[in-house]
């Protein structure tokens, strides 16, 4: 069952090219046209002026995600909320919003109240889910699955990056249908998502292969860590979040996620060499920012552990571990980035002799309240 893997977390984590092969089939073409039929389904895009995206957990943080692709290219407002603060919020909205609910399981309560909630003013509901006929789709006017295969392991990481695709390509299809961008820049935008799963399989063959001397390193800097920052900024802000739910989860390491710019507004008085920085430093201008927020840290000590593309000069100056993903470009950058901070949290985890599968107090899905 569990294909020579010692668990599903790892399992889940190696089957992340397929799933994400499986999510973009049939919906990306060769030529980078995204199809999603969605007014197929009755959802007209057209009609779209504001987006809620409620989600919980991990799910929130491909909701982040979402939001900024979704604004930078299809410039409709977004608000992305907990699922379990908007069902109590009173929400505000009409005919003219759309809810996306992000669920793996399609169960969780909290979230299927949030759509309640959109039903209550008249809005529009997306469900982006993992999971055929769940609760969710039910109570959605139409569905777009992530087909990430089962996930056991109580750490969701292949739920997670299939739904930051689903998100991309509904930007792109957004953006098309509004036409903020010219249609050739779209184009390249997907042909860019195509990649999205050879890259993966590079990062972890990397990882494990030519560069699994530094991850060691990196998993030893947590050895006797009594907690955590994640840094990151932009696009790379909900990726850092993400690592620090993994690590927390599963290791129970306390781990900050945090954008780096706001670090100076609090967080920073934690840093010393018994609180490593992870910094997803991501690419174009947020990564030069990032990177000086970095310094700042590793000049009071902190073990930087960086995110960066292999032959990033700036970040080995910087930091003690580099944790190389492959250039990138387009839309690739958020998925390829969580990969490494995946196999972090599962390396420091597995080193204390936890149960990776199962984190003390959690369940894979929370259906009460
Ligand atoms: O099934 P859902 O996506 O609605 O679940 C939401 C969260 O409970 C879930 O993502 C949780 O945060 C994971 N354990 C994170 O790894």
């Amino acid at each position: 069952e569990l294909g020579g893997f010692p668990d599903y977390m790892s399992k889940e984590i190696h089957e992340q090219p397929a799933a994400l092969r499986a999510t973009l089939k049939d919906r990306l073409a060769l030529d980078g046209t995204v199809s999603l039929d969605l007014a197929g389904q009755g959802l007209d895009l057209r009609g779209v002026e504001r987006i809620v995206i409620a989600a919980c957990g991990t799910a929130y943080h491909a909701g982040l995600v979402g939001k900024s692709v979704i604004e930078r290219l299809a410039r409709v407002p977004v608000e992305v909320a907990v699922a379990s603060e908007y069902r109590y919020s009173e929400p505000v909205g009409d005919g003219k919003t759309l809810v996306i609910a992000v669920s793996q399981s399609g169960e969780t309560i909290d979230t299927l109240a949030a759509v309640e909630a959109a039903r209550g003013f008249g809005g529009r509901v997306l469900a982006v889910t993992n999971t055929r006929g769940s609760l969710i789709t039910r109570e959605a006017d139409a569905v777009l699955l992530t087909h990430a295969g089962p996930e056991v392991a109580v750490a969701s990481t292949k739920a997670f990056t299939t739904q930051v695709a689903v998100m991309q390509m509904f930007a792109l299809e957004l953006a098309r249908v509004r036409g903020t961008l010219p249609e050739e820049r779209l184009l390249e935008l997907g042909r860019s998502l195509r990649l999205v799963p050879e890259k993966v399989e590079e990062t972890l063959a990397a990882l494990e292969g030519e560069y699994a001397e530094r991850l060691a390193e990196a998993v030893e800097v947590f050895e006797d860590a009594r907690c955590a920052l994640f840094l990151g900024r932009g696009e790379a802000f909900p990726i850092a979040l993400e690592g620090s739910l993994k690590m927390k989860e599963i290791s129970y390491v306390p781990a900050e996620g945090y954008p780096a710019g706001e670090m100076k507004h609090g967080p920073i008085a934690l840093v010393d060499e018994r609180c490593p920085v992870v910094a997803v430093l991501g690419e174009g201008v947020v990564r030069e920012k990032t990177l000086s927020n970095v310094d700042q840290t590793s000049a009071r000590g902190a073990n930087v552990i960086c995110v960066a593309r292999s032959d990033d000069a700036d970040a080995k100056r910087l930091s003690r571990v580099v944790l190389p993903v492959p250039e990138a470009g387009g839309l690739i950058a958020p998925i390829v980035d969580s990969v490494p901070l995946q196999l972090l949290a599962y390396g420091v985890a597995t080193s204390r002799g936890l149960n990776v599968d199962k984190p003390r107090n959690l369940a894979k899905s929370v259906t009460v309240e």
